[in-house]
C-alpha cells in the first residue's frame, strides 16, 4: 500500500518507442460486475483489467454473498440465492463505483443499505441524483446515523421497484447506469432523460439486451427500458462479456507520447471515443496517425513547438474530465496561454500545484479554471498522487521533466491502471516501483 514510483525525467528528449498496449477500460468492466447481480446464471468477463478497483468490487461482491472467481483477466460472477443487500462500508467508501450497486439490489431484492460511496477526491461526490430517481421508481429512502458514520438505505415496498420518468438534472454516469440496471427489474416501463452518452453505457446496454433485457434509445439522452414480468431475472446463456478498451488510458498514453516519443504506438483502443483529445492535440500542432484500433504519435524532432489551447471539459462525446489533468501536463509544454476549465467537478484542479511546484507557469483563476502558459521546463519533484488521473498526469509531467521524482501514494495510480510500469519501461521511460 506505501508503494512508490521512482522516474527519471528525459529533460524533454524524444526516446520513448514502441509499442504499448492498451488494458480493458475500469468504467466499463465496474459496471457489468455489478450487473452481474440481474442474473440468474454466470457472467463471464474477459479482458478484465488487472487493476485495484476491479478487486474492490470483487471483495464487494464477494461480501454480498456472490461467488467471484477472477484469472488472468478473466472473472466469472455467480450471484445465485439470498444475497445480503448492505454494502460493506470499508470497501465502498473507497470507491465512488460502488453506488451503481444499488441499482440491482434494490430492483432484485426490494432493498439495500450504503455508507456515503468514497473515491476519488474529486469534489463533494452528492448522491441526490440517486435518492430522487429511486424515490421515483416507488423506493422509500432513509438514513440512520451509525457508529461508523451515516447508514443510506433505500426499501422498494412490497419489494419491487415501479417503473417512471427519471429527468437527470445532470447527464450523470453513475446514475445514468444505476437506474438502467434497477429499470431492467422494476414492474413496467422507465424513461430516463438527458442519460449520460458516455460509450460504456451503450457497452452495458448491449451486454444487458443479448441477456434479455429491454432497453431502447442507448447511445442516446433518452433510454426507455421495459423490466421483465415478475420475478424473471436476466440470462447470459454461457456468453461472454468482452471488457471494451480503457478510452481514458488510451488518451493519458497518445498525451505521454506527444511529449515524449519520438514514435509510440498505443495500441487496441478506439480511437473514435477520443475525437475530442484528438482534435484539441491536432489543433496543438501534433502529429497523430490514426488507424481503426490504434494512434501512432511522436517525432523524431526535437524543436517541435506545440501552440497553446484552451480546454473545457464536457460531458460524452466533449473533452473528458479524466483526461483534464494529463492534458494540463501538456500544455505546460505549448507555447502561449491556454485556459483549462473544468465543469464538471469542482475539486478537479488541486494536482495543478504540484505541477507549479515542478516549474510550470499555472495561474488558479477560480475552482473551475487554471491559466496554464508555456513552454515551461519541468524540474523532478516528490509527488503524491491525489487521485488515479492526476497520478498518471504526474507521471507523464515526471517523463517529461530534467531530473527525478518519486511519486507517492502509488495506489491511486493501480487502481486504475494495470501494471503501468512495467508497460511503461517496456516503451522507454525509466521508471520503477519501490516497495517499502
Ligand atoms: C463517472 O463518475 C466516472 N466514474 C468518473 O471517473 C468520471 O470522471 C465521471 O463519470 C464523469 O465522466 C465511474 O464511472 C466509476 P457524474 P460519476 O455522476 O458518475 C454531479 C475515474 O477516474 N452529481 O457523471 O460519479 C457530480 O458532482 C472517475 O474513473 C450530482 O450533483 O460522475 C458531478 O458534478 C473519476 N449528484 C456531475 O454530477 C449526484 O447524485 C457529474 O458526475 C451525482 C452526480
Amino acid at each position: 500500500m506505501n508503494d512508490r514510483f521512482f522516474i527519471r525525467g528525459l529533460s524533454g528528449a524524444r526516446e520513448l518507442s514502441g509499442t504499448i498496449p492498451v488494458s480493458g477500460a475500469k468504467n466499463a468492466a465496474l459496471k457489468v460486475m455489478a450487473a452481474a447481480l440481474l442474473f440468474r446464471d454466470e457472467v463471464r468477463m474477459e479482458n478484465v483489467p488487472a487493476i485495484e478497483d476491479v478487486k474492490r468490487m470483487s471483495d464487494l461482491l464477494a461480501d454480498l454473498g456472490c461467488k467471484v472467481v477472477s484469472g488472468k483477466r478473466r472473472t466469472t460472477i455467480r450471484c445465485f440465492g439470498k444475497l445480503r443487500t448492505d454494502l460493506s462500508p470499508d470497501i465502498s467508501k473507497r470507491m465512488r463505483s460502488s453506488i451503481v450497486l444499488t441499482g440491482p439490489l434494490l430492483a432484485r431484492f426490494g432493498e439495500v443499505s450504503l455508507p456515503h460511496p468514497g473515491g476519488c477526491v474529486i469534489g463533494e461526490r452528492p448522491i441526490d441524483f440517486f435518492i430522487n430517481g429511486f424515490r421515483a421508481l416507488g423506493a422509500k429512502f432513509s438514513i440512520a446515523g451509525t457508529p461508523s458514520g451515516k447508514t443510506y438505505r433505500f426499501r422498494a415496498p412490497g419489494g419491487k421497484l415501479r417503473g417512471a420518468h427519471i429527468f437527470l438534472k445532470n447527464p450523470s454516469v453513475t446514475a445514468t447506469e444505476t437506474f438502467l440496471m434497477a429499470a431492467v427489474l422494476a414492474e413496467g416501463t422507465t424513461t430516463i432523460e438527458n442519460a449520460a452518452l458516455e460509450p460504456e453505457i451503450a457497452d452495458l446496454a448491449v451486454f444487458l439486451n443479448r441477456s434479455g433485457a429491454r432497453i431502447e434509445g442507448m447511445g442516446t439522452s433518452e433510454l426507455r427500458i421495459r423490466g421483465l414480468p415478475g420475478s424473471a431475472l436476466l440470462r447470459a446463456r454461457g456468453a461472454v462479456y468482452t471488457t471494451m478498451p480503457d478510452r481514458i488510458e488510451a488518451g493519458s498514453f497518445i498525451i505521454l507520447g506527444a511529449l515524449c516519443a519520438k514514435k509510440l504506438r498505443v495500441e487496441g483502443c478506439e480511437p473514435r471515443h477520443l475525437k475530442a483529445l484528438l482534435d484539441a492535440l491536432s489543433s496543438a500542432g501534433v502529429s497523430l496517425e490514426v488507424g481503426k484500433r490504434h494512434v501512432t504519435v511522436g517525432t523524431r524532432s526535437r524543436r517541435i513547438r506545440f501552440r497553446a489551447v484552451n480546454i473545457k471539459t464536457h460531458e460524452y462525446p466533449g473533452f473528458p474530465t479524466d483526461l483534464q489533468a494529463p492534458m494540463t501536463v501538456f500544455l505546460t509544454q505549448a507555447s502561449g496561454e491556454s485556459l483549462v476549465f473544468e465543469t464538471i467537478f469542482e475539486g478537479r484542479l488541486n494536482y495543478a500545484e504540484a505541477l507549479t511546484g515542478m516549474g510550470a507557469d499555472i495561474t488558479p483563476m477560480d475552482p473551475h479554471r487554471i491559466l496554464v502558459k508555456g513552454p515551461a521546463a519541468l524540474r523532478g519533484k516528490k509527488l503524491e498522487s491525489p487521485d488515479l488521473r492526476a497520478g498518471l498526469a504526474f507521471i507523464i509531467a515526471a517523463a517529461a521533466a530534467r531530473g527525478s521524482s518519486y511519486i507517492h501514494n502509488v495506489y491511486n495510480i493501480d487502481r486504475g491502471y494495470e501494471r503501468i510500469e512495467e508497460r511503461l519501461s517496456r516503451v522507454g521511460l525509466h521508471i520503477r516501483r519501490l516497495s517499502s
